[in-house]
């Protein structure tokens, strides 16, 4: 499932697709320099090649640790 695929849903398509991708950006900037992630498990992670790069097929959960 490649990333366009989210603002296409609708017959019309997102005209505020750079700026929610923009915020997403900043909330990851702002949770990876508060907290220190860890793996919320150590089940092995499937590969889902896209174009050109490999991502997890079905995401990696992490936790805050206490
Ligand atoms: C994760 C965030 C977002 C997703 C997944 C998303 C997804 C979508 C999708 C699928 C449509 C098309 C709906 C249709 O054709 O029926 C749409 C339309 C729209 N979105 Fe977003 N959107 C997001 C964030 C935003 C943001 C941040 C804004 C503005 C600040 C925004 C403004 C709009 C507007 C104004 C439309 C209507 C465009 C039109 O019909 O001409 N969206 N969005």
């Amino acid at each position: 499932m490649n990333s366009s695929f989210w603002w296409w849903r609708g017959a019309r398509g997102c005209i505020g697709q750079a700026l929610a991708m923009f915020e997403m950006k900043l909330v990851l900037a702002t949770i990876l320099s508060r907290y220190q992630l860890a793996l919320a498990d150590q089940l092995p992670k499937e590969p889902l090649r896209q174009r050109v790069t490999v991502v997890p097929a079905n995401g990696v959960k992490m936790v805050i640790p206490n």
